[in-house]
C-alpha cells in the first residue's frame, strides 16, 4: 500500500469512518442531498430548540449545527430560506443562554461560532454574519503568543491545542478572502499561524497526522461523533483545491454505508457509519449531514 493510501485508511479507523469496499452503488448526486435534506429535517424536528437557538443544548456543537445547515444550502439553493430561518433565530437566541456573548472560556468554541456565521454569511450575504465573526477574532487574538507561539486553548492558558490553533487559521484564511479592507491584516495572521503550525508547533507526527483518536474502537464519544462530520467537511474542501479520486470514493462509500447501515426508519442516524445504528443525538445526526453533503458535493 502506499504511504498515502495508509495514512487515508489509518485515519478512516482511527475516526470509525467506514472502510468497507465499494457494494452496489447507485446512489446518485441528488439521492445525497434528499437523504441530506431528510437527516436535516430529522435534526431541527428532534433536536432544535427555537427558544435557545441550539440543537439538544449544546454549545459549540450547534455551531457545527449551523455550519452544516449551511454547506447543505450551498449545493442546494432551495434549501436557502429554511437554512436563513435558522442563521436567524440562532443569531437572535443562542448568545442568551450563554451571558450574552457567544464569547466564552475556550478559543475552539468560539471560532466553531467564528467559522458557522462565516458559512451563514456566504449563503445570506448578511453582514451581521460577517461582523460577528470579526469580532469573534478579535477575542481569538488574546490567546496568541502561548510560550511556545500558536494560541493557548482557553483563556487559562494551560494548553495549547491543535483544534483551536487549526481553527484560528481557517477563521483568519477566511476572513482574509471574505473581509480584505477591514483595517485588519488577517492575511499576515494567516501565514504566521500557518508557517508555525507546520514548523514550529510540533503537532504533527512524522505521517503527518494528527488524527488519531485513542478511544477507538468503542463507541464514539459525542466529540468523535461532531468531528468526524467536520473530517468529512474538511476533506471535501480539499477535494476542491486539489482533488484525488481516492477522496471522492471514500466520501461516497461512507455516504452509502451511512444510509444502507445507519439509519433507523424514523431518519434517525447514530455516530458509527458502519452501523449498525445506536446512541443518535444531534451530534451524530449534524455529523451526518457533513457525510451526505460531502458525498454530493463530490459526485
Ligand atoms: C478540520 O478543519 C478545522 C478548521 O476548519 C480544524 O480546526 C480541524 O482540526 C480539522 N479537523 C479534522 C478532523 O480534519
Ligand atoms: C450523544 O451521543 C454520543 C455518542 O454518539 C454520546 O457519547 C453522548 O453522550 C450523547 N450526548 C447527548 C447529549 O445525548
Ligand atoms: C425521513 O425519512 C424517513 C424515511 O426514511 C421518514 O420516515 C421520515 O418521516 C422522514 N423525516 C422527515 C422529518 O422528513
Amino acid at each position: 500500500m502506499a504511504p498515502q493510501t495508509l495514512s487515508k485508511s489509518r485515519a478512516a479507523l482511527a475516526l470509525g469512518l467506514s472502510t468497507l469496499p465499494l457494494a452496489a452503488r447507485a446512489a446518485t448526486r441528488s439521492d445525497y442531498i434528499s437523504n441530506a435534506l431528510n437527516a436535516t429535517d430529522v435534526l431541527n424536528q428532534n433536536w432544535y430548540d427555537s427558544t435557545n437557538g441550539l440543537w439538544q443544548d449544546l454549545w459549540w456543537n450547534s455551531a457545527n449545527a449551523l455550519t452544516a445547515l449551511a454547506d447543505l444550502a450551498a449545493i442546494d439553493s432551495d434549501f436557502i430560506p429554511t437554512a436563513s430561518n435558522y442563521f436567524q433565530r440562532t443569531y437572535n437566541a443562542a448568545p442568551a443562554s450563554n451571558g450574552g456573548t457567544l464569547l466564552n472560556d475556550y478559543y475552539d468554541d468560539e471560532a466553531w461560532w467564528a467559522l458557522g456565521w462565516i458559512a451563514a454569511f456566504d449563503i445570506t450575504q448578511d453582514i451581521n454574519y460577517l461582523s460577528t465573526a470579526r469580532s469573534i477574532f478579535q477575542d481569538l487574538t488574546i490567546g496568541l503568543d502561548a510560550s511556545c507561539g500558536g494560541q493557548c486553548w482557553s483563556k487559562d492558558c494551560d494548553y495549547i491545542g491543535s483544534i483551536n490553533n487549526e481553527l484560528f487559521l481557517a477563521v483568519v484564511a477566511s476572513l482574509a478572502h471574505r473581509s480584505p479592507n477591514d483595517g485588519t491584516d488577517y492575511r499576515t495572521y494567516a501565514i504566521n499561524q500557518a508557517d508555525w503550525l507546520i514548523h514550529h508547533s510540533g503537532l504533527q507526527n512524522s505521517h503527518n497526522l494528527i488524527l488519531t483518536k485513542p478511544g477507538y474502537p468503542g463507541p464514539p464519544d459525542a466529540t468523535a461523533a461532531q468531528c468526524k462530520g467536520v473530517f468529512v467537511r474538511n476533506l471535501t474542501k480539499l477535494q476542491s483545491v486539489r482533488p484525488d479520486g481516492d477522496y471522492v470514493t471514500f466520501l461516497q462509500r461512507n455516504a452509502d454505508s451511512v444510509r444502507d447501515k445507519d439509519r433507523e426508519g424514523d431518519g434517525e442516524i447514530g455516530p458509527d457509519w458502519q452501523g449498525p445504528l445506536f446512541d443518535a443525538n444531534m451530534t451524530s445526526q449534524s455529523s451526518v449531514i457533513n457525510c451526505l453533503v460531502a458525498a454530493a458535493a463530490v459526485s
